[in-house]
């Protein structure tokens, strides 16, 4: 230390990386810049400068640096990536990303559903697994969860349900009471509930969790021939979880756990690798099918449609600006490309208008000319201007047709990647086939596919779940709702609930988990 006295601002103490001193700071506009430390103040006491502008200006900037957090999916964490085919699936497909040998450049977003920017990522919740090829045929995303199932089957239900999930209108508060009263209300949910109660409801990181397409979406090969298609993302580390007494210790110490651990093993290059398969149904079984193959809360047993592998995803570069290339990143289920379609599923459909309609809200309407997603295929469109415009085609006709020699696009007739439908204009349900109900899958999922272990950890999930404040009308719905599902996981989830209301209600939770979290942690050596 020295004896000459500092100025309290550090101006003699401070001194810039050399790297940055020689690179020098400028203004916006790319003047030197006159401080980075000091306002320009009238004597050194005195009031600051309207026109310091370089000081204006950082206060102006900073007040505009956020662009307004994805409505559903707010907090996540992305990386860039390739996608391998080392399978033949041409007969299904002439999609140019998923013809033998391609390799396509991509970025992976996952996330969680309800909580905001900030909130932790192991509550539990569904896991979002969007991601964008950069095809030669222009962008592809699929934009899906880590489950392969819904809450809901009409997009109509999708605002109400999501607003049940996130906050109430009067305290700002999360409310179990109103996500049970969605979900007993709404008891096509009762899969996806289940799914997520489950053992796989909170993914131990996100490397370690399952990715699938979700809805039903259409192949056509080169011939024109068409497959409905189920997209399978399985995770090459395997899959594990976290119990709730883990996820809620990891949430406290560690917000950003799932973040950290995916930014942490690209930097090693540990890189997280997921196999494509798909599944395939011959056109024309949609429409005598057992179950409705577009129905978004139902899977299509693998009995009857098995596994087609397709490739290898491997996510192997960190992005260099969170913001830039996280942050920014629009995926949209509109975004297709020759060789896949949209199916008849009421919520896909839906979601085709809703993401490039929040990304013109959320981003702004030139969102498709920033870095992260503009296509890698050359983009010859008409539509043009608006604010931030950047790409622009000089004077070439902004008309079509043109005399010019500029694009007409004209396809007439059937087109390639549609289906035929019949009927009047309805607001009605999907009609109900043969094993159309809510319940059953749910049911085989905890009775087939569970172990006594899994079930318990179940059981224990739902009860703490409902223990936490949902009540009267509500709770004997939930009850009757499980019941549905499996006669013998209810009755122990609602004598758990009973008992423990009957010692005093709410509070009971914190004390099954605080006797958990002790057992989980003493056995846990993972965290
Ligand atoms: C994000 C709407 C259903 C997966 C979003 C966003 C909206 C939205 C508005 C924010 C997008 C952004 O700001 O960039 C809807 C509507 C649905 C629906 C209206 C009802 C049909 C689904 C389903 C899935 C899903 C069924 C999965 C199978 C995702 C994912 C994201 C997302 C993964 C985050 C994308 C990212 O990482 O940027 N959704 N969604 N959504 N949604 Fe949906």
């Amino acid at each position: 230390m020295t004896d000459v006295p500092q100025p309290t601002d550090g101006s003699a103490v401070a001194t810039a990386p050399t790297s940055e001193a020689a690179l020098g700071s400028t203004t916006d506009n790319g003047a030197p810049a006159p401080s980075d430390r000091n306002s320009l103040t009238l004597g050194p006491d005195g009031p600051l400068l309207l026109h310091d502008v370089h000081f204006v200006n950082q206060m102006a900037h900073f007040n505009r640096e956020r662009v307004p957090e994805r409505n559903v999916h707010a907090k996540g964490s992305g990386a860039f990536g390739v996608f391998e085919t080392t399978e033949d699936v041409s007969a299904y497909t002439k999609a140019a990303l998923f013809q033998p040998g391609a390799s396509t450049e991509m970025l992976a977003r996952f996330s969680t559903v309800a909580g905001e920017q900030g909130s932790p990522d192991t509550w539990r919740d569904p896991r979002g697994f969007a991601l964008k090829f950069y095809t030669d045929e222009g962008n592809y995303d699929l934009v899906g969860n880590n489950t392969p199932v819904f809450f809901v089957r009409d997009t109509m239900k999708f605002p109400h349900f999501i607003r049940s999930q996130k906050r109430r209108g009067g305290s700002g508060l999360r409310d179990n009471n109103m996500q049970w009263d969605f979900w007993s209300l709404n008891p096509e949910s009762a899969h996806q509930v289940t799914y997520l109660m489950g053992d796989r409801g909170i993914p131990r990181t996100y490397r370690h969790m399952n990715g699938y397409g979700s809805h039903t979406y259409l192949w056509i090969n080169a011939a024109g021939e068409k497959h409905w298609v189920k997209y399978h993302f399985h995770s090459d580390q395997g899959v594990e979880s976290l119990t709730d007494e883990q996820a809620t210790k990891i949430a406290g110490e560690d917000a950003d756990f799932h973040r950290r651990d995916l930014y942490e093993a690209i930097a090693r290059e540990e890189f997280p690798s997921w196999t494509l398969s798909v599944q395939l149904m011959p056109y024309a079984d949609a429409r005598t099918y057992r179950i409705n193959p577009f129905d978004l809360t139902k899977v299509w047993p693998h009995a009857d449609y098995p596994l087609v592998k397709v490739g290898t995803m491997t996510l192997n570069r960190n992005p260099e600006n969170f913001f830039a290339q996280i942050e920014q990143a629009a995926f949209e289920p509109s975004a297709l490309v020759p060789g896949i379609g949209f199916s008849p599923d009421k919520m896909l459909l839906g979601r085709a208008f809703a993401y490039s309609d929040t990304h013109r809200y959320r981003i702004g309407p030139n969102y498709l000319q920033l870095p992260v997603n503009r296509p890698r295929s050359a983009v010859n469109t008409y539509t043009q201007d608006g604010p931030m415009a950047y790409e622009h085609r000089a004077d070439d006709p902004v008309y079509a047709p043109n005399s010019f020699g500029r694009g007409y696009a004209d396809q007439v007739g059937e087109v390639e990647d549609g289906w035929e439908t019949d009927g009047a204009m309805v607001r009605q349900a999907y009609t109900l086939r043969a094993d159309d109900d809510d319940f059953s899958q749910a049911g085989a999922l905890v009775r087939e596919v569970w172990g006594d272990e899994q079930r318990e950890l179940f059981v224990k999930t739902v009860a703490g779940h409902l223990l936490g404040g949902v009540e009267g009308e509500v709770l004997e719905r939930a009850f009757d709702y499980w019941r549905r599902v499996d006669a013998d996981c209810a009755k122990r989830i609602e004598e758990l609930v009973r008992a423990d209301a009957d010692l005093g209600g709410p509070g009971g939770q914190d004390d099954v988990a605080k006797e958990d979290a002790e057992g989980a942690f003493r056995e846990s050596d993972t965290h």
